[in-house]
């Protein structure tokens, strides 16, 4: 595993991979490297000649009240982590190098995807996400991208944003990952403490169950999500939403339909968690 810093390093470095016609599967990450992380580092590795891992906090994607001074940053952990597996390139670049003095272009993914769900909680959120994600994409012109579900926002919105721009790179959403108790794999696990922790578990609990209803009946869209955010609210201590919506459009959804998500955003203490299912039902159920 090589370790680059700089852009300009890595483009040549793939460019030269690429001539020799080897695939490359690129997976971003933030750090604090978890075994969801490494599930797409994995799928990457199986599905590709090369493997790009990038870790870059991401200033353009936190409120000035978010967590970006104090986002957990363990390069020597993650290092080893990753020696773990097959991956060929660590992309570490730094803050001038993504974001040079005079940079001045954004990218921007229409509101309907991205004002919503988190969006609306995290103004400029996905527009920190698009830039940085579009401009990695440009530096190692993977073949194939992995993204989580765990995000399945973010995910949906980089989607978009690579078919609209014509990026020729086909995009992987992974399953999200859980802890043995079903609470999703998160960076931002390690500031719960042991009482919060145990609280955060009501997010997949609630998610899960609420599926497991709307599979059995899919007539009942609103009650059972009524009943979800009350059940929610019981253990956690603040609600930012808990919608269920279209899989591809991230419209809330009256009637079941063939493909929805059902997601959620808390805090528990000071941390915020997000989650979600997506949740398939069978035509005859439906009717
Ligand atoms: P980060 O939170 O580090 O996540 C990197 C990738 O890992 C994302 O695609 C995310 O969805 C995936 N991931 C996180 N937890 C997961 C889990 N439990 N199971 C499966 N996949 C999981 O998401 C970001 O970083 C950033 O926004 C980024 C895309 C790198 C842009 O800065």
């Amino acid at each position: 595993m090589k370790i680059i810093r700089s852009s300009k390093q890595l483009q040549r470095i793939l460019q030269k991979e690429r001539v020799r016609r080897k695939s490359v599967g690129f997976v971003p990450t933030m750090g604090a490297l978890h075994e969801g992380h490494l599930s797409l580092v994995r799928a990457s590795d199986r599905g590709n000649d090369i493997t790009v891992v990038s870790i870059f906090v991401n200033p353009k994607q936190f409120g000035p009240k978010e967590d970006y001074k104090k986002y957990p940053r363990v390069i020597g952990a993650d290092v080893k982590k990753l020696q773990t597996t097959k991956i060929d390139y660590l992309f570490l670049p730094s803050v001038t190098d993504l974001y040079p003095k005079g940079c001045a272009t954004l990218v921007e993914v229409s509101p309907k995807l991205t004002g919503v769900l988190c969006g609306k909680f995290r103004p400029g959120h996905f527009r920190g996400v698009a830039t940085v994600v579009t401009k990695l994409l440009n530096i190692v012109g993977p073949c194939q991208l992995y993204l989580g579900a765990k995000d399945y926002q973010q995910a949906a919105v980089l989607s978009r944003l690579i078919s609209d721009l014509k990026i020729d790179c086909r995009v992987h959403v992974m399953s999200t990952v859980r802890e043995t108790d079903g609470l999703a794999m998160s960076s931002r696990n390690r500031y719960l403490n042991s009482a919060e922790r145990s609280r955060a578990l009501a997010i997949s609990r609630t998610l899960l169950k609420l599926r497991q209803n709307l599979m059995k009946n899919p007539g009942m869209v609103a009650k059972l999500r009524a009943s979800a955010i009350k059940e929610l609210k019981e253990n956690i201590d603040r609600l930012q939403y808990l919608e269920i919506v279209d899989s591809v459009t991230l419209e809330p959804v009256k009637r079941s339909q063939k493909k929805m998500v059902a997601l959620a955003a808390c805090f528990v203490g000071k941390t915020r968690l997000i989650d979600n299912v997506i949740i398939r039902t069978s035509p005859k159920a439906r009717n």
